[in-house]
């Protein structure tokens, strides 16, 4: 029976690292098997040697399998950002067999590959990083997990594309999957679960990169907000739920004139979510942009998975597209239905107290959301005055303010 069966064995370990904690759900459930997925330069490499070196701090038996760089390489860095102790072990070779006889040698808590691609076991056929190659080792090192070995976390790139032979093709193999992602030229940093067997995914860790490592963002507050300059159109504040925790993120927005077929280009948001999006200003609200390049990015390079950002995202089109200004302390929340109606999001009431504590005024919502399924939402808005619009045109209509200089389009119906 069911009840006969030890539970134990689930509880995870932290590591010590606060933000990877957060959305690991505690921590490193010993023998599960974990792949972290990014692309390369974004600050895997460093993550897990912080991690590893936090663990061993605390008792546990860690170590690092180098397969891409160089032990000294890897020495070097532990230096600089604070990672060297005892009960760390450092292996430099990218054959399976000699890793595995260097665990058993040393009998660790946990092991993180660096990276699964270029490891290679000689008894499987292709190249290292070969598919073949990638799933056999994977196997190998997930088996010894599970057979009460260590906690194992194997480092997987992935290419803008999505690459082969990154995470996905891993991803039924693990227990754990996550993804470190940001963007390389700015130093914010996020992690999150994308499949989880311990717990909730959904969960963000926010980090910094800085010279002397990654450093833990407790308070997002402004970070993915802009200088805003005051009067530019284009720009505006969505308040996002991400895991549990509310995120303030700029979405930026620009059109021009195209000179070819119209571009759409995005960062940070889905981009067939753009073009439904602008179907629907089309359609709804009057704002054509068939004829123009639409360029939509949120600051800081975060990826916001959020479907409140609809209206954020319209607004934002919308007041590049108009030259109208948008109210620099307006906020934005709410999915956009193909009939330009404007949907409800959950959590309303940290969204919006989010947004007050950082100094917001204003805050536009579906109008659903004031017959308030979310009675916390009309307490928490602590002082936010709240526009309720039933549709996308009419919260177009209403949110953007005057026009400033410059070309711009009308919307329909607009005397010229
Ligand atoms: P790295 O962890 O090697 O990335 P990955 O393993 O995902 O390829 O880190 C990549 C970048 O991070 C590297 O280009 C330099 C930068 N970095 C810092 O800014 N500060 C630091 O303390 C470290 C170790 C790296
Ligand atoms: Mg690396």
């Amino acid at each position: 029976m069911i009840t006969d069966i030890d539970g134990v064995g689930c509880t995870p370990v932290a590591t010590g690292v606060d933000e990877v904690d957060r959305v690991l759900g505690g921590g490193l459930v010993p023998g599960s098997a974990t792949v972290i997925g990014g692309e390369p330069g974004i600050g895997k490499s460093t993550l897990l040697l912080q991690v590893l070196a936090s663990m061993a701090r605390n008792g546990s038996r860690c170590v690092l399998v180098s397969a891409e760089e160089s032990t000294g390489q890897v020495r070097e860095r532990a230096g600089r950002i604070g990672a060297l102790g005892p009960r760390l072990w450092l292996v430099g070779d990218a054959s399976l067999p000699s890793v595995v006889a260097a665990l058993e040698d040393i009998g660790p808590d946990v092991v993180v590959v660096d990276s699964v691609q270029t490891v290679w076991a000689p008894d499987l056929e292709g190249s290292p990083g070969s598919l073949t190659q990638v799933r056999g080792c994977t196997h190998q090192l997930v088996t010894l997990a599970k057979a009460g070995g260590p906690a194992v976390v194997l480092v997987g790139h992935v290419t803008k594309e999505g690459g082969l032979a990154g995470p996905r093709i891993l991803e039924h193999i693990v227990d754990t999957v996550l993804s470190f992602e940001g963007d390389r030229h700015h130093g914010l940093r996020l992690l999150r679960a994308t499949k989880h067997r311990f717990g909730p995914t959904g969960e963000v860790g926010l980090f910094e990169m800085t010279p002397t490592g990654l450093h833990g963002v407790d308070d997002p507050a402004r970070l993915f907000l802009g200088d805003r300059c005051p009067g530019s159109p284009g720009s505006v504040v969505f308040a996002s739920i991400e895991g549990r925790r509310p995120l303030l993120v700029e979405i930026q927005a620009l059109t021009v004139p195209s000179s070819g077929p119209p571009r759409r280009s995005v960062s940070g948001v889905d981009s067939s979510r753009l073009g439904l999006l602008l179907a629907v200003l089309d359609r709804r609200a009057g704002i054509r942009l068939n004829d123009h390049d639409v360029y939509v990015s949120t600051v800081g390079g975060v990826k916001v998975t959020d479907p409140g950002v609809d209206l954020a995202m319209c607004l934002a089109v919308a007041s590049a597209a108009t030259n109208r200004q948008i109210p620099s302390g307006l906020v934005a929340v709410g999915e956009v239905g193909l009939s330009g109606e404007l949907l409800q999001v959950s959590h309303l009431g940290s969204r919006l107290s989010e947004a007050a504590r950082l100094g917001f005024d204003r805050v536009v919502l579906p109008a659903t959301a004031s017959s308030s399924r979310q009675p916390s939402a009309a307490a928490a808005t602590g002082g936010i005055e709240v526009g309720f619009r039933a549709s996308l045109a009419a919260a177009v209509e209403g949110e953007l303010g005057s026009p400033v200089a410059g070309p711009a389009l009308r919307l329909v119906g607009e005397p010229a």
